[in-house]
């Protein structure tokens, strides 16, 4: 992102009302994301405990061994002393290494074998350690939660898991088992993305654009994205918009003054396409 526009976006962020705020090492903004949190705290508008910030373990950094250093790493960076919830980024490992992307000579990302259960434990120890208040993962499917869940001493289990998740890509069963078992889903690319086609699937129509989000949207003076952010909400499904313009971030949070009916939600939820915008073919 470019300098200092993720300072001024989680600024106005927290201004709105935003609390949860969805970082990551790999984003390389956590050091404005912290700067904004302090500065919104020392200006008393916010204290810590108010603040709800998610970070993420990355595919490089799944050996057991490097999971606390690794979390620690973006405890100074934000210069906090404990995140909020720490979850696995993605269920699959690279090369350790400070290349975030490592790839062959053929251009192939380089993979590395490690155990997900213990990755999973050195996570359940940040935990114990108040390092993170919560863990949970993120682009797990069910085999991979149930592989967690079903681990012998399982301490500590998965409160969250991360996925891509709007009237598109509903994650009807994936919604359900989470559901059974207590995982809160939190959806990424509510909105159906920028469309950067560098790692987005846009043969998939944008989300936005969508003829009956935008009727129901007239009828209660909001917006397509509104629509659809509430369904979710409405479903029990986390979101996290990402904007960087202050007016839609702004009309991102207009979303708890209005309920859509039963019909409604039966509407968008048939609008179900089963196709990502995400793919990550990694
Ligand atoms: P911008 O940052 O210029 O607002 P998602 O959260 O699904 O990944 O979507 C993010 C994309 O949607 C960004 O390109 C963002 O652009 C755009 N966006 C965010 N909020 C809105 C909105 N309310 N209406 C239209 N586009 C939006």
């Amino acid at each position: 992102t470019p300098k200092g526009t993720c300072l001024e976006s989680v600024k106005t962020a927290i201004d709105t009302g935003y609390r949860h705020i969805d970082g990551a090492f790999v984003y390389f903004n956590e050091h404005e994301v912290g700067q904004a949190i302090r500065e919104k705290i020392a200006e008393g508008k916010i204290k810590r405990e108010d603040i709800f910030y998610c970070g993420k373990l990355w595919n490089t950094c799944h050996p057991p061994e490097l999971v606390r250093p690794t979390l620690e790493k973006t405890l100074k960076i934000l210069q906090l002393d404990y995140v909020d919830l720490y979850i696995i980024e993605l269920p699959m490992a690279f090369k350790p290494g400070d290349t975030i992307y490592p790839r062959d000579e053929n251009g192939k990302f380089i993979y590395h074998e490690t155990d997900l259960c213990a990755t999973w434990e050195a996570m359940e120890a940040c935990k114990d350690a108040g390092l993170a208040k919560s863990i949970g993962v993120s682009n797990f499917n069910r085999r991979q939660l149930e592989m967690i869940l079903n681990k012998p001493g399982l301490k500590h289990k998965p409160v969250s898991n991360q996925v891509e998740c709007h009237p598109y890509f509903t994650q009807p069963k994936l919604l359900e088992f989470c559901r059974q078992h207590d995982i809160v889903i939190v959806g990424y690319s509510p909105l159906g993305t920028s469309r950067d086609e560098t790692w987005v699937n846009v043969s998939s129509p944008p989300l936005l654009k969508d003829p009956v989000l935008n009727d129901i949207g007239k009828k209660y003076n909001k917006t397509a994205a509104q629509i659809a952010l509430r369904f979710n909400i409405q479903r029990g499904v986390v979101v996290i918009p990402k904007s960087f313009n202050p007016q839609r971030i702004r009309e991102n949070f207009q979303i708890f003054d209005f309920s859509l009916t039963e019909k409604e939600m039966k509407e968008i939820e048939a609008l179900n396409k089963n196709v990502r915008y995400v793919e990550l073919l990694m």
